[in-house]
């Protein structure tokens, strides 16, 4: 069994010259990661997702908090002494090494019997396709091949956590995304408890079953993708989970008998009888809606959605199969996906619609909480 448990890890980097503030990498950070699960941390550059990561590895020891993976407290542990292998972003291979020599040298650094390195090395070279790279240097690999390599030494060190910092980001799209889908089905044949960082949303909606977003070094949300994509806790997790990203504008909530409406400059768009929203009443609030939930009806289809709000077609963009249309509002501008054969002119005035089921409200102040979500 081997699970982690992360209890309100802060790092405060303390400033080196007198000029700078100390920096709060991570804010009482707190997680537990069940054994064999790949867990992804995602978040925007500088949200302290390395810094987490080193922490779980020995490489940097938090400021307060407590480190468990199995169970043992390994807060102040060695790294060397945490069965933990780091896959680094930029793979540090040993240039002057072959693949085999990169492969081995760790398990020569800890003594292990020269036939048990080949052994490893051989099966992992072979789980890896790496075979016949063996006797190559580094820079006689490409790109892909490199990332290989430094899973594979990740690898034969069978150890009991794999740490992953943005293994995949060196590579190409193409190159990225079949290694996104290799790796995946390696950790799952592996069963290692596992944690991925990375700011690439769609490397993370694709590799993990749960994700964490961070933002400024404080957890957000712990959840699947589904979770985080529908049911956004707050303004920011909304905003950086989706691309293009979830439109937002403010409107006034107002009730009108027994139902909820929210003013939008003039349209009245229901939102139903939620009594939650009784203290938000004659209160202004952050409505949230993605792009591909907007609509502008050309003819009277069957769809039942009310109008949302009116505005000028600004630009837009072709992308083959559907357009992005962005429509300047009297108080925003929103973007919406549609089919590209709707033909659209620039200037032209358009009605949006919207399911409510498709809408999410958010206070407008502080950190901008949900308020209500499909
Ligand atoms: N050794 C250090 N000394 C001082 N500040 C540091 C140190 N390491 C990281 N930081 C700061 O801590 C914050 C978090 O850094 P971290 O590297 O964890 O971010 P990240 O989420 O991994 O970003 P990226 O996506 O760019 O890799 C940043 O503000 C960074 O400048
Ligand atoms: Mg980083």
């Amino acid at each position: 069994m081997t699970s982690i448990l992360l209890t309100d890890i802060t790092k405060i980097f303390e400033s080196s010259s007198r000029n700078s503030d100390s920096v709060t990498a991570v804010d009482n950070f707190s997680l537990e990661i069940s054994d064999g699960e790949l867990l992804v941390l995602l978040g925007p550059s500088g949200c302290g997702k390395t810094t987490v990561l080193r922490m779980v590895a020995g490489l940097e020891v938090p400021t307060s908090g407590e480190i468990i993976i199995g169970d043992q407290i390994v807060t102040d542990l060695h790294a060397k002494e945490r069965g933990v292998a780091m896959v680094f972003q930029d793979y540090a291979l040993y240039p002057h090494m072959t693949v085999r020599q990169n492969m081995s040298f760790g398990l020569e650094n800890l003594k292990f019997d020269k036939t048990e390195i080949q052994e490893r090395v051989n099966q992992t070279s072979k789980l890896l396709d790496l075979e016949s790279l063996l006797d190559r240097r580094p820079k006689e690999l490409s790109g892909g091949q490199r990332q290989r390599v430094a899973l594979g030494r990740a690898i034969v060190r069978k150890p009991e956590v794999y740490l992953f910092d943005e293994p995949l980001s060196n590579l190409d799209a193409k190159l990225r995304s079949k290694m996104r889908v290799e790796l995946g089905r390696l950790q799952k044949d592996l069963g290692v408890t596992s944690m991925y960082v990375t700011h690439d949303q769609v490397e993370a909606m694709t590799l993990g079953k749960r994700i964490v977003i961070m933002n400024e070094g404080v957890l957000q949300q712990v959840g699947t993708p589904k979770e985080i994509y529908n049911q956004p806790v707050n303004l920011f997790v909304a905003g950086f989970i989706g691309s293009p990203p979830m439109n937002f504008l403010e409107g006034r909530i107002i009730k009108e008998v027994s139902e909820y409406f929210i003013d939008l400059n003039g349209t009245n768009f229901p939102v139903g009888k939620n009594e939650r929203l009784a203290n938000y009443e004659n209160r202004t609030i952050t409505i949230g809606v993605r792009p591909n939930h907007l609509s502008i009806r050309k003819n009277d289809n069957d769809d039942e959605s009310p109008p949302f709000v009116c505005g000028k077609v600004s630009v837009v963009e072709y992308l083959g199969d559907s357009n992005l249309v962005y429509i300047e509002t009297e108080s925003s501008l929103l973007c919406l996906e549609q089919d590209s054969d709707i033909p659209l002119n620039n200037n032209e005035i358009v009605t949006l619609y919207a399911s409510p089921r498709d809408i999410h409200l958010f206070e407008s102040s502080g950190e901008g909480r949900s308020i209500l979500t499909n």
